[in-house]
């Protein structure tokens, strides 16, 4: 074997487990997305198939300023229906959200907190607001879901 041939072989050997090591880190990061999230590919697909509300998009919330804030802060916990549904002037919502963070962990919302409510309080508002007040809530309980 002349020291060319064994260039030659020596480059191709190279090629091969360079090609392996690819094939080999991209199974990895498959099986890696699989473990990490069981559910990636289900999700995907039932998402696409739910029927989709008028004005909001796939984080079911009300296109507007500020909607990423509010689902980056407000769906960690629980899911957007939960907020939602609900409809409260922006003291009301800042109750909910004082509420949660003394009792369930919510975090300090900082400078974010003024946006949020302005959010929930324009897309969220109570029905026929201005013509009564706001519903009072003397006692919060948790929900067991
Ligand atoms: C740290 C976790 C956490 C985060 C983050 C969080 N919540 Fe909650 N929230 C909860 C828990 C726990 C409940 C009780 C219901 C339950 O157990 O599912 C709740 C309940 C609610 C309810 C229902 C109250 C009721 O009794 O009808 C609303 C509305 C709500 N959250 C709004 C928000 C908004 C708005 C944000 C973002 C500012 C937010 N949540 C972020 C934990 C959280």
């Amino acid at each position: 074997m002349t020291p060319d041939d064994f260039k030659e072989r020596f480059k191709s050997l190279k090629l091969t487990i360079t090609a392996l090591i690819v094939v080999f880190m991209m199974i990895l990061g498959f099986a890696g997305l699989l473990i990490y999230d069981p559910q990636f590919f289900e999700e995907n697909i039932s998402k696409n198939t739910e029927t989709i509300t008028q004005g909001t998009d796939e984080s079911g919330f009300i296109e507007g300023n500020y909607k990423m804030l509010v689902v980056a802060n407000c769906t960690a916990c629980h899911s957007s229906k939960l907020v939602t549904q609900n409809r409260a002037s922006k003291e009301g919502w800042k109750n909910m959200i004082r509420w949660m963070q003394e009792t369930q962990n919510l975090w300090d919302l900082g400078e974010n907190e003024e946006k949020i409510l302005e959010y929930l309080s324009k897309h969220y508002a109570p029905e026929g607001q201005g013509r009564r007040a706001s519903l009072k809530v003397e006692a919060w309980y948790a929900l067991d879901n």
